[in-house]
């Protein structure tokens, strides 16, 4: 089908079925395009807890439809490109949770939102990268935090909060890739741009920036700087985002091959098969579900 009539078709579609497409910032620009919302995990996760539609279309990878699923239990959830998951929510386990847990009872678990439903059902509380920061300093001063299971964000959350917290190892491959060398490349082609990045970046990265944002974080931040020129530290994808809000701005993607294979599993067509067949459809354990919806809830009121 020629694209036109394939979004012809989606738009139909999402009529027929009552849907609402919502997109990450990192999807490719015609998912972006023709989404009723895009926005990062947390805006994602809010909108998938409020809006009225009956059929959540989450394009994005699994972590963020299990996360849909939890917070409207009684819709139906469509991640459009099952296998696109997240190689950081692959390094932490429920069980090997559980087993650090045993080694520090009594330690609040704050867990990423790029995490699996079974090991949010481990954690008290979730955060994602906007709201890392206020969840920590939720947290009563005589705990110990256990923070699974980005270690660049956890570092990042040390530094703003001063709170002394247990990391777990995990990194997502694409983030952490980004070196000083890299910056220091582009920096050279561009000494007056700024450099502003997502806080999954290493610590001598992030400790270097002008600004450490999560992605919507970063799109107000580039919005609102009376600079020309800036140096992105996060996913290509996210430029088409910027390039549409400010139109006038220059962005340099930090590293080339600043992309995360994962958000990119889905096209116009894959979008329309998905709709018109209704897969993939997620489902959670109900038992595990209702434990992480605690977490998630509690991280939903706080910011
Ligand atoms: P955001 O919290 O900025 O949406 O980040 C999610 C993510 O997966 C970044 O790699
Ligand atoms: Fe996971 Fe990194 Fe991809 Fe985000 S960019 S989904 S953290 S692998």
């Amino acid at each position: 089908m020629i694209k036109d009539n394939l979004r012809d078709y989606i738009t139909a579609r999402k009529i027929e079925l009552n849907a609402v497409i919502m997109a990450h910032y990192y999807q490719p620009a015609e998912i972006q395009d023709i989404a009723d919302f895009v926005g990062d995990s947390l805006q994602l996760a809010r909108q998938a807890a409020e809006n009225p539609a009956q059929v959540i279309v989450c394009c994005g990878v699994k972590f963020m439809a299990e996360s849909a699923k939890i917070l409207s239990p009684d819709k139906s959830v469509i991640l459009p490109s099952p296998e696109a998951g997240c190689p950081m929510a692959d390094m932490a386990t429920a069980e090997a949770l559980r087993q650090k847990k045993a080694e520090y009872p009594g330690a609040v678990v704050v867990s990423y939102v790029n995490t699996s439903a079974e090991v949010k059902a481990e954690s008290d509380i979730c955060c994602t990268s906007s709201n890392a920061v206020q969840v920590i300093r939720s947290i009563p001063e005589d705990k110990l935090i256990l923070f699974v299971p980005d270690r660049n964000l956890g570092r990042f959350v040390q530094s703003q909060t001063g709170r002394d917290m247990i990391l777990w190892g995990g990194y997502c491959p694409i983030h952490d890739k980004l070196s000083l060398e890299d910056i220091q490349e582009v920096r050279d082609r561009h000494p007056s741009a700024l450099l502003v990045v997502h806080p999954e970046c290493r610590p001598e990265v992030s400790a270097m920036a002008d600004a450490v944002r999560s992605t919507a974080g970063l799109l107000e931040y580039i919005k609102n700087s009376p600079a020309q020129e800036f140096i992105l530290g996060t996913e290509a994808g996210f430029i088409h985002t910027l390039k549409k809000h400010c139109p006038d701005k220059k962005i340099y993607l930090a590293y080339e091959q600043f992309i995360c294979k994962d958000m990119k599993l889905i096209d116009l067509e894959q979008l329309a098969f998905a709709m018109e067949t209704m897969q993939s459809r997620i489902e959670v354990d109900p038992e595990i579900s209702s434990r992480a919806r605690q977490a998630l809830d509690r991280m939903l009121q706080i910011s």
